[in-house]
């Protein structure tokens, strides 16, 4: 067989040889074989110099040709299986985006949090701004400017953790007020001040030494008793029901005079009375007063010019009542059975 004849053979064949191959290492052995150095290609190349020119000529001609022809078939093939690698391969990583995913857990807006928001959304909507005062305060903000020097026997209402002398943990957030009128320079007020206070008390299921309180505060011209109770019915009425009523009984505070204690209508009796109540169809809620003048003058305003009314809610109280909590504890638990119930489903 000469050499043309040859090299048409070596065409013929390849087709029905690369069909089979379907792996890439394989491939690679088969075109070591038709176009490697100890090909039938190579030795043909190399039988090629005894060849006349004419021949030569003839030969070379047509094995470049089917090299080259060759090689766009392996190129073909390569590219074949290359290809079928990957689509076997999304074949098999394809998602099912119709499969449920994941589900992270989410937390939830704790209950207490809940109704500080509430209450601000609340006095936000009755002209009220929202203030801010440091939990580290100054015993003459807590207590000397609130009308309660050093000895006065009426800290022993609130029993303080002191860091030093001057300096303490707030019992109150009655503080707020005092800096709030300090920086508004004897000019007319309307704030709610929330956050957290601390006593030394021993933890039960109505105390705690750590709670919250939102303080209130209103100055100016011709502010009465009036603007407090329709203040705190308002308040009352939005966040527990507009059945709500409420009642002032006289209190003491050195800070407010007249002094007022608050009470909210029972909500599980409706007054009737009931365990809760104690049977006298009311809760004590909160404390409130017209602010003392002494209080007044020692924060730069003048009585005779300005006036108004402060009060002291206890968050934690009204979330007790509205959620009816029986345990002051399950605030600061952190219990997820407890916490989950007041999650809203995402
Ligand atoms: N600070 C008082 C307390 O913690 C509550 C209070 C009572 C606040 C009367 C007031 C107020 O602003 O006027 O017991």
């Amino acid at each position: 067989m000469n050499q043309l004849e040859e090299l048409d053979k070596l065409v013929s064949g390849v087709d029905s040889e690369l069909e089979s191959v379907n792996d890439l290492n394989e491939l690679q052995q088969k075109k070591a074989n038709y176009l490697g150095k100890k090909s039938i290609l190579a030795s043909i190349s190399a039988s090629m110099k005894d060849l006349s020119i004419e021949a030569k000529k003839e030969v070379g001609m047509k094995s470049s040709k089917i090299r080259q022809l060759l090689e766009e078939k392996f190129e073909a093939k390569k590219k074949a299986i290359e290809d079928a690698i990957v689509n076997k391969k999304l074949e098999n990583e394809t998602i099912d985006v119709t499969l449920p995913g994941y589900k992270l857990p989410v937390g939830g807006i704790h209950p207490l949090n809940q109704t500080i928001m509430d209450l601000e959304d609340l006095f936000v909507g009755m002209g009220y701004k929202v203030a801010e005062g440091p939990e580290i305060e100054t015993d003459e903000y807590c207590f000397e400017k609130l009308n309660l020097p050093k000895g006065h026997p009426a800290r022993d209402m609130q029993d303080t953790f002191y860091i030093n002398p001057e300096l303490l943990l707030r019992s109150q957030t009655s503080p707020v007020q005092v800096r709030t009128m300090l920086a508004e320079k004897g000019e007319p007020i309307k704030i709610i001040c929330p956050g957290k206070v601390y006593r030394r008390d021993a933890d039960d299921a109505t105390h705690s030494h750590q709670f919250m309180q939102c303080e209130g505060l209103v100055l100016g011209k011709d502010i009465t008793l009036g603007d407090l109770k329709g203040a705190l019915l308002e308040m009352f009425r939005k966040m527990l029901g507009e059945d709500r009523n409420i009642r002032l009984r006289p209190s003491f505070f050195p800070f407010t005079e007249p002094s007022v204690e608050v009470d909210v209508s029972c909500g599980l009796c409706g007054g009737k009375g009931c365990n809760t109540c104690k049977h006298t169809g009311w809760i004590e809620v909160l404390g409130a007063g017209m602010v003392n003048d002494n209080v007044l003058r020692m924060c730069g305003y003048d009585p005779k010019e300005i006036q108004g009314f402060a009060f002291g809610i206890g968050v934690e109280r009204i979330t007790m009542m509205k959620y009816k909590i029986d345990d002051i504890r399950n605030f600061y638990t952190n219990d997820l059975r407890f916490l989950n119930q007041f999650k809203e489903e995402k």
